[in-house]
């Protein structure tokens, strides 16, 4: 399997430089919030470097893609942006030799979670949130609660998507729902 080193190398010349430097902090985020909360450090570098690999392949070559790997859905092919992360957990051990399956699956769960998370999906979905250079309302709240309680500020974060969708009239994965309902118990008193 690649090195990080190797793996940084490769997304430099694989994306545009705002994506690549959106990844790499990323994955210095998910390496801190890993260490903080006790989960493996390396595994969740690595799932922060791979997470947007795939999201500068052109729709339709993604689509195509998909189907290849049986994985495409008429919902990922109505709301192609929800695609990228369940391709690239597809298309990594073939294209890029990574087959951590706990890496594969942080990394296909980065965009809507799911019920029955693991703590490593939990650290890469909110690193990619979370990332210093992403400023929104809120983000002081959830940054507060992510030093706090992973499944806590997951459950903040996955509401406060789901609100922000709701707004805008968006079309809901449910996904994000299971995640959000499996994370009812750890609600963060305040
Ligand atoms: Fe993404
Ligand atoms: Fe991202």
């Amino acid at each position: 399997m690649l090195s990080c080193d190797e793996i940084r190398a490769l997304l430099s010349k694989r994306l545009s430089k705002e994506r690549y430097a959106h990844s790499l902090r990323v994955a210095a985020t998910a390496r801190e919030l890993a260490e903080r909360h006790g989960v493996q450090a390396e595994a969740a570098e690595r799932a922060g470097l791979w997470h947007d690999a795939y999201k500068e392949l052109p729709v339709p070559e993604q689509i195509a893609r998909a189907r290849e790997k049986g994985i495409l859905t008429p919902e990922y092919e109505a709301h192609p942006h929800l695609l990228h992360g369940p391709l690239a957990a597809a298309c990594l051990p073939e294209d890029f030799g990574e087959t951590d399956a706990e890496v594969l699956q942080a990394v296909r769960l980065h965009t809507t979670g799911d019920a029955g998370m693991s703590r490593l999906d939990m650290v890469v979905y909110l690193a990619d949130l979370l990332e210093p250079e992403h400023d929104f309302p809120g983000a002081a709240r959830l940054r507060a609660a992510a030093r706090v309680s992973l499944e806590g500020a997951m459950l903040a974060a996955l509401e406060h998507t789901l609100q922000y969708l709701l707004q805008r009239g968006a079309w809901i994965d449910p996904k994000a729902l299971r995640a959000r309902n499996a994370l009812l118990p750890f609600r963060i008193k305040e």
